[in-house]
């Protein structure tokens, strides 16, 4: 079997294709023939080495994968089923979805129709995670009726769902995004403003106007900071990514004067129950309905790292998908 595995050695870390007996992979119960994977920007960075993602080595990489069961040895997962995981120690502590076959402990495999099996990988992780900070979100008590949102990075693969899925689900939707080529398509998602972070003009005051009822923030850095400092009352900001920085400024005071809530977003941690709620939501009643407006390249192995690279470079928009299985 063929697979995109992780090494490292004396030259650094460093992805790079092997083949492979199913004997090597990292045990589990139920054995994948994996027909999808995805290109999100942790894959990215773990395939060019520029940061370690896998905690052992050699490790396969891809945090998604989506496929069909070829053999299980649990009773609640049949052999021809299909499923997907994403996360979940996929290329951290277990081989992930950069492979022709996968093994998954019980506690990672998600149940999906077969239908599903192609769309769920367009969302893959970063899918999930735009619907898991929807989730959250509205667990802390953000509604429509509340105000805009902001969603920072957004023709990137988390920006580009969470456009699409809060703007069908009746929220303003104000993204925000480095490139201006972007502005029909995201408007093609559902955002009612394409802005720039100069465009929002945000200034560096501790707090300033209450202007957005939530932010969904993939880069971090100064943005997050001072768009915390502009949220409304009991507002949220789920921080999801630092494609900006990792480190931001900011005060107790969004917090502590306007009951703010900064969440924390964590895919790769979510417990299998919530992480099966949120995949059954995007694949009924949060189905992305723009999901045909999305750039989508579907690529084969050989163009894996090319594609690394231009997310690396902020060249992507909308989502790579890996066809693995023909
Ligand atoms: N917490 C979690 O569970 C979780 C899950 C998935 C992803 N993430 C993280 O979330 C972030 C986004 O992931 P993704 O898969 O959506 O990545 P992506 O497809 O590469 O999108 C990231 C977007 O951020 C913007 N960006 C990139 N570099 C930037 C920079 N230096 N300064 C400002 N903006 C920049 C770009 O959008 P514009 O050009 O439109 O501005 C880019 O398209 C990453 O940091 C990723 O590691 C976290």
């Amino acid at each position: 079997m063929k697979a995109y595995r992780i090494f490292k050695d004396q030259e650094g870390i460093r992805g790079r294709f092997v083949d492979m007996t199913p004997d090597e992979l990292t045990p589990g119960e139920v054995l994948i023939e994996v027909h999808y994977s995805s290109v999100n920007y942790k894959d990215a960075l773990c395939g060019l080495g520029v940061r370690p993602i896998p905690r052992k080595f050699p490790l396969n990489g891809g945090i998604d994968l989506s496929g069909k069961i070829l053999e299980s040895t649990l009773p609640q997962f049949k052999v021809g089923s299909w499923v997907l995981c994403n996360g979940a120690g996929l290329s951290e502590t277990n081989d992930g979805g950069y492979s022709e076959l996968c093994r998954l402990t019980e506690d990672m495999v998600v149940e999906i129709n077969e239908s599903f099996a192609q769309e769920s990988m367009i969302l893959g992780t970063a899918g999930f995670t735009a619907a898991l900070a929807l989730y959250q979100m509205e667990l802390n008590g953000l509604k429509p009726e509340m105000g805009p949102i902001v969603v920072t990075g957004a023709s990137g693969g988390v920006g580009s769902v969470a456009t699409a899925l809060f703007s069908q689900l009746g929220y303003e939707v104000w993204s925000v995004s480095g490139k201006p080529e972007a502005k029909e398509y995201l408007g093609s998602l559902g955002a009612q403003k394409v802005l720039t972070m100069e465009e929002l003009s945000l200034g560096s005051q501790p707090l300033g106007k209450g202007l957005f009822a939530g932010v969904v923030d993939s880069i971090g850095g100064h943005t997050l900071g001072g768009l915390l400092a502009h949220i409304k009352t009991f507002g949220n900001l789920a921080s999801i990514g630092h494609a900006q920085a990792p480190d931001f400024q900011s005060t107790v005071l969004p917090h502590i004067l306007r009951g703010v809530n900064l969440l924390g977003i964590s895919s790769a941690n979510t417990p299998i129950e919530l992480r099966r709620k949120i995949w059954s939501r995007l694949g009924e009643g949060w189905r992305i309905k723009g999901l045909d407006k999305m750039p989508i390249q579907e690529i084969r192995f050989s163009e894996l790292e090319t594609a690394f690279q231009s997310l690396l470079d902020r060249k992507n928009r909308g989502r790579y998908i890996l066809k693995i299985k023909d």
